[in-house]
């Protein structure tokens, strides 16, 4: 996380709102934001030495970097080109965009790569500056964002299937819907006015979507998987307000205590929202080696999806 950390009172000395206004309609406390001069980079780069150091691995290893954000340092090249400089390593590198559901979308194509037998070593960041798109006279959502990021590593193991086909990410989902382009966006693009523009949302909307989309995901990719919902050790949902997370542990009749929520701790960040959360579940010993987990996340775009990943590494066991 960047160091300045903001919460409702001190955010409601420059915005129309107040604490109880936020807690109650989202659950968020705080939010952190970059210093001056402090990029997406440089939060996806901290992250990663955190995710490599963790993993116990050589940084050179890695061979393959999907940074999934919509904040990046510049318009081009990618984020996870610089992030692969500071690192100072050899990998293929490059970003994903799909908002909020960045995470998900970079799971998804990083497993697809590694099925390919081509890369062994993966770091997935979600990274997001999400300060730089909010407009401070629109208090309906730059109440809601902050910035951070959270990184993993995924390692492909050369096992014995029949012990170990149940290990690492089972499934993946992911839907986009462009018909709902509108509802979440920022007024500003390249291609369109260049310009990064400030994000605007029709919330009441995106809130019924993501209950209903969050939910649907996740009873596919428990399909996809043949798991049942009672064999999830931990929801990890998107991060974005404690009503929508309440709402689907609600209807996929999961037991709340077994939903991960740091919204109020954090607020929003979009992509880097699921793995800050399970950094910050695997830190208070929630989230254990050989547990499974789910993910699902919903962004702008409309997109969404899910994961159900057995976490951590088999000879551990
Ligand atoms: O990451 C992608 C996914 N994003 C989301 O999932 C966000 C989804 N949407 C939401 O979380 C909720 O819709 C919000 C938290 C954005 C808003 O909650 P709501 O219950 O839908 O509130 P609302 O937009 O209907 O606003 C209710 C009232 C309005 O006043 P009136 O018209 O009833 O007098 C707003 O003007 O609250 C007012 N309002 C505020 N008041 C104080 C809106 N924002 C604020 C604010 N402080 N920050």
């Amino acid at each position: 996380m960047p160091i300045n950390k903001c919460s409702n009172e001190s955010l409601s000395e420059f915005v129309d709102t107040s604490d109880e206004w936020i807690s109650k309609r989202s659950g968020i406390k705080n939010r952190y934001f970059v210093s001056d001069g402090e990029t997406t980079s440089d939060m996806a780069y901290n992250a990663s030495c955190i995710a490599i150091k963790n993993a116990n691995i050589n940084k050179n290893d890695i061979d393959l970097i999907i940074v999934a954000t919509t904040t990046p340092d510049h318009t081009f090249p990618s984020t996870a080109t610089l992030v692969q400089k500071k690192l100072g390593i050899n990998a293929v590198s490059f970003d994903v965009q799909a908002v909020c559901a960045g995470f998900i979308f970079a799971l998804s194509v990083a497993k697809s790569m590694m099925s390919e037998k081509l890369y062994n070593n993966c770091l997935i960041i979600g990274a997001d500056s999400m300060s730089k798109l909010l407009d401070w006279n629109d208090r309906s959502t730059s109440v809601l964002f902050g910035d951070g990021a959270g990184a993993i590593v995924l390692q492909k193991f050369e096992c014995n299937k029949n012990i170990y086909d149940d290990w690492g990410i089972l499934s993946n989902v992911i839907h986009s819907d462009g018909n709902f382009y509108d509802l979440l966006k920022t007024n500003g693009g390249v291609s369109s006015n260049q310009s990064t523009g400030f994000i605007e949302m029709t919330g009441k909307e995106v809130f019924k979507h993501a209950v209903d989309k969050l939910s649907s995901s996740f009873e596919e990719v428990l399909t996809f998987s043949k798991k049942n919902i009672d064999e999830i050790d931990w929801l990890i949902p998107h991060q974005a307000n404690q009503r929508i997370i309440l709402a689907v542990a609600e209807k996929m009749k999961i037991d709340i205590n077994k939903v991960i929520s740091t919204v109020k701790d954090h607020g929003n960040t979009s992509a880097a929202s699921i793995p800050l959360a399970l950094h910050k579940a695997i830190r208070t010993n929630k989230v254990k080696n050989g547990n499974l987990i789910g993910f699902n996340a919903i962004g702008g775009g409309l997109s969404w999806g899910a994961s159900i990943v057995r976490i951590g590494k088999p000879q551990l066991l």
